[in-house]
């Protein structure tokens, strides 16, 4: 049996979302399109050709769902500003409408006695910069760094909370290597173009809202997952290092004043004397006041000749005959400690915050009420590992649920249900499943 507070007193309990996956609204209000608008108006891109919009249509009701929040008894809530709500052309014109949207959303939480967490860039960015060549292009930074300074002067004195980026490593990676998310780049040359602008965003981007916002706690957050070799053979020991190094250590790393993770992969090694990467060091540092970590699975690779680039090869959970969730993906809370105490041993990882975590199952609505005793066991598990990081004395401040309610999963549309709530996508009805009941409970206790 565990109890909230086990955490102690100061612990903070959220709910995170994100803007593109529940807002709506994406051609109205003076928003500008997003990648993700161009992206799912093509065909084949998203499970089941699902449109974005209107999502959880959260625009017109975050009202209902802050009250939501407030009634699990969730402390914190984590959101986006969606960049071209604020600037419909990615820089220049400022959109009031948007501007006075994101006051509304927070006076709503600080009313309810909610603290909110802001995330800067949660994946959608607006169309006219992806136009220029989007995080592959020089100009992004600049970009950027004008919206940050937007957001803080506009809303600094109420939120001092801030997140810069949510997972470079997935948006870069997704996005501009593999094409299966917004905008649908491939290739290298793409990738690390990203990596580098993106790496400079993430520090400049602490460094604005360092000198913008008296008091801020300043984070951003990285998507981790423990590495494992499949066997102990050498080059499948080699093989899980090079995959440790993108998607554990390619972003924390240059924060901490360590560049790129160049030691273990020579092809790190070449872009970064391609790039000259190691001039930009000291820029790409940032001494965070919080990292923001976010687990779902951690991967068993093997050698692989015929895998280009990274010789890697995933061994999926179901081939492993492990328990997974409706993604595929691993329940394995061992996993999730490994990787916490992995980016602790950071000498300048001040402290952490679990910023996501959560589950995706196939729940069904039967009656008014959603039967979801998987994820009460997910959670269950992963917060007992958390408890014990705790007690052994890592810096954990908080911990946020993904996700609020049922919203657009990117590439798998509104198939993947990852929500604390049930919701419709026809009637945009909100039911509160079991865990939802189940992390009320537990808030209490
Ligand atoms: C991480 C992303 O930040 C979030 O947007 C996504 O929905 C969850 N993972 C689940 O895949």
């Amino acid at each position: 049996m565990i109890n909230a507070s086990d955490f102690g007193q100061n612990f903070l309990w959220g709910v995170a979302t994100a803007a593109a996956q529940i807002e709506g609204t994406a051609t109205q209000y003076g928003k500008g399109p997003s990648i993700w608008d161009t992206f799912t108006a093509k065909n084949g891109k998203i499970k089941k050709n699902h449109k974005l919009d209107p999502a959880c249509d959260f625009y017109h009701r975050y009202a209902e769902d802050i009250a939501l929040v407030k009634l699990l008894g969730f402390k914190v809530f984590r959101f986006s500003i969606a960049w071209s709500r604020i600037l419909p052309a990615g820089r220049g014109e400022i959109n009031q409408e948007g501007i006075r949207f994101y006051h509304n959303l927070i006076d709503e939480c600080l009313t309810h006695g909610i603290t909110p967490y802001i995330t800067l860039y949660h994946w959608d960015l607006p169309q006219a910069l992806e136009d220029e060549g989007g995080w592959t292009s020089f100009s992004i930074n600049a970009a950027f760094n004008a919206f940050v300074s937007i957001c803080a002067l506009e809303y600094g004195d109420k939120v001092k909370n801030w997140i810069v980026l949510n997972e470079p490593f997935g948006y870069t990676s997704l996005g501009y290597m593999l094409g299966v998310h917004a905008p649908g780049k491939t290739g290298l040359g793409n990738f690390f173009s990203a990596v580098l602008h993106t790496a400079l965003a993430q520090a400049d981007g602490g460094k604005i809202l360092r000198s913008e916002i008296s008091k801020a706690n300043i984070g951003t957050t990285f998507s981790c997952s423990e590495v494992l070799p499949s066997t102990q053979s050498d080059s499948d020991i080699l093989a899980a290092k090079r995959v440790d190094c993108l998607m554990n250590r390619l972003f924390v790393e240059p924060t901490q004043g360590m560049g790129f993770p160049t030691a273990n992969w020579d092809v790190l090694e070449k872009f970064q004397i391609e790039y000259g990467t190691w001039r930009l060091h000291e820029r790409m540092k940032f001494d965070f006041d919080f990292i923001g970590l976010q687990n779902y699975f951690p991967l068993v690779v093997k050698y692989n000749a015929f895998i280009p680039v990274i010789q890697a090869w995933e061994v999926k959970a179901k081939s492993r005959k492990k328990p997974h969730t409706a993604m595929g993906w691993e329940v394995n809370a061992d996993s999730f400690y490994n990787i916490v105490k992995q980016f602790a041993a950071y000498p300048n990882v001040k402290n952490i915050m679990i910023t996501e975590n959560g589950a995706a199952y196939h729940d069904k609505l039967i009656n008014g009420r959603v039967e979801d005793p998987e994820r009460i066991e997910y959670f269950k598990l992963y917060l007992n590992a958390l408890l014990k990081l705790k007690k052994e004395g890592i810096n954990l401040t908080g911990c946020m649920a993904w996700t609020l309610m049922d919203n657009f999963e990117w590439a798998e549309g509104f198939t993947a249900r990852f929500g604390l709530i049930y919701n419709d996508f026809k009637t945009q009805e909100r039911s509160i499943k079991d865990s939802g009941y189940w992390w009320q409970n537990f808030l209490k206790s």
